[in-house]
């Protein structure tokens, strides 16, 4: 093996908290002594692995390494290196501490857009393919699969309620040709939310055996682990959460060890597609996960004290959290999903016991659960305009995942895309709106989302 694919096959493995930290070449060897004496926690690795300090300066911070090429002493003998687009120090630091923090990933790909890598992973199921959807996917992601997958690749999809479908629908939905199963969870904008094991065992149960595929954008790897739920591939548009700061567009896909060959693939179409990012949005992105875990908790405090407040207002029809048990039958079985797929790491957050977790019930006053609400105002266009326009801390704007918080209207920004009858079907009606909670002070973002929903709804004081 040349030793640029050596290189470019490195990654690093973990299995969770109880991992074996260890950058691996791709036959599962640990070639970084350093880290296996340690069992480090979530937010030790998003800040030292593929940050370790530079050999040759003792830079505790990584360069930003801007040569697109690389000095070969002998043709073909060089350090790694040989074309910034088929590898680069920062490319490759990035996707090794996403590898690490994604719980049960061994390799980690970065992408010029999180549609960047969904249109590379879909490039990569051949010819004439079958995908089964979650029927509420990001307004993007359903775009590509319908106006480019579908049109150029022959891909055909079937797109389904896979929180509410029953186990023989879904299974019926799969064909000879099924090839990746898409989840994302909870669903953007409705914030349904999937049960990553039940869709995981249905799928390998199938004589097809498709892939899963789980966007897990909106939940980041502090609050949820699929690979350790199931599934086969984890995406990311890391322009979310992990950067963290509005300032990178960045994609990323993470596969676990066992999938060494489909990740060779995916990187062989990295390179051969072109979609990479620079290497400075690597640099910034990768500073923006040192800090992952830190914002993630505040973010999902803030987000538990906005969404119960949102509850008591009269000019609100319902809060969509899916940290808080909510007052149907629907909601409190989603409030109960979310605590029981809850990441390792994410258990010890909510003050659970790892040892209990699994058999406890979620705690009556909701838990922190990502930074994502949804609002079904009273009224409709005219109220949710007059509630976007009315916030002074939440800034209108497409987006989320950022430190500050945002607010848009699905039906006519993120999601304009998708045919009016499709949203009708989804649920996302015009009065429903979508916060993105950051992590200003909490009481300052309460005092605004309230003071807005009264003015919008022309409502007075809350219900209790
Ligand atoms: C859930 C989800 N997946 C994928 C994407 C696409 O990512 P990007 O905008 O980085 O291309 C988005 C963008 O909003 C998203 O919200």
């Amino acid at each position: 093996m040349s030793p640029s694919l050596l290189f470019s096959s490195t990654s690093h493995v973990n299995d969770g908290d109880a991992h074996t930290n260890g950058v691996v070449h791709s036959n599962g060897q640990l070639v970084n002594g350093y880290q296996k004496a340690h069992q480090d926690g979530f937010g030790t690795r998003a800040i030292h692995v593929g940050s370790e300090p530079n050999p040759e300066t003792g830079a505790v911070i990584p360069p930003i390494s801007l040569s697109t090429t690389y000095k070969q002493s002998a043709i073909g003998v060089h350090k790694g290196f040989e074309y910034s687009r088929s590898g680069n120090p920062n490319r490759n630091a990035l996707e090794s501490t996403l590898a690490s923090i994604e719980a049960g990933g061994a390799y980690g790909l970065a992408f010029a857009s999180g549609s960047a890598a969904t249109a590379t992973v879909l490039q990569a199921l051949g010819p004439n393919p079958h995908i089964v959807s979650v029927n509420d996917v990001y307004g993007g992601t359903f775009r590509y699969i319908r106006r480019v997958a579908a049109e150029n690749q022959g891909l055909e999809a079937t797109f389904l309620d896979l929180e509410s479908a029953s186990d023989d629908e879904v299974f019926a939905a799969f064909k000879e040709n099924t090839k990746l199963v898409w989840i994302e969870s909870p669903t953007n904008p409705t914030l349904r939310l999937i049960d990553i094991t039940r869709i995981a065992r249905l799928a390998r149960s199938h004589p097809s055996k498709p892939l899963v595929l789980v966007d897990n954008t909106f939940l980041s790897p502090f609050y949820s682990s699929p690979l350790l739920l199931g599934a086969d591939i984890v995406m990311h548009s890391l322009t979310k959460y992990v950067n963290g700061h509005s300032d990178v567009v960045m994609g990323a896909l993470i596969l676990p060890a066992e999938h060494a060959a489909f990740a060779d693939k995916l990187r062989f179409l990295q390179n051969a597609i072109g979609s990479v990012p620079s290497a400075y949005d690597c640099w910034l992105a990768q500073r923006g996960a040192k800090t992952l875990h830190l914002r993630m908790k505040a973010h999902g405090k803030n987000a538990l004290a906005v969404a119960k407040v949102l509850e008591k207002e009269p000019g609100v029809l319902e809060v969509v959290y899916p940290g808080i048990p909510g007052k149907t039958e629907a909601s409190k079985r989603k409030n109960a999903l979310a605590w029981k797929v809850l990441a390792p790491h994410a258990i010890k957050f909510v003050g659970s016991s790892p040892e209990t977790h699994a058999t406890s019930a979620p705690p009556a006053e909701g838990f922190p659960f990502s930074g994502m609400i949804s609002v079904r105002l009273r009224g409709g266009q005219e109220e949710a305009e007059k509630f976007l326009t009315s916030l002074r801390l939440f800034t209108l704007a497409e987006s989320l995942g950022g430190v500050e918080s945002l607010a848009e209207h699905p039906a006519e920004m993120t999601h304009g895309s998708i045919p009016p009858a499709d949203r009708e079907l989804l649920g996302i009606g015009d009065n429903l709106v979508r916060l993105s909670v950051g992590v200003e002070e909490e009481e300052d973002l309460v005092a605004d989302v309230v003071q807005a929903v009264r003015a919008a709804t022309g409502t007075g004081a809350s219900k209790a």
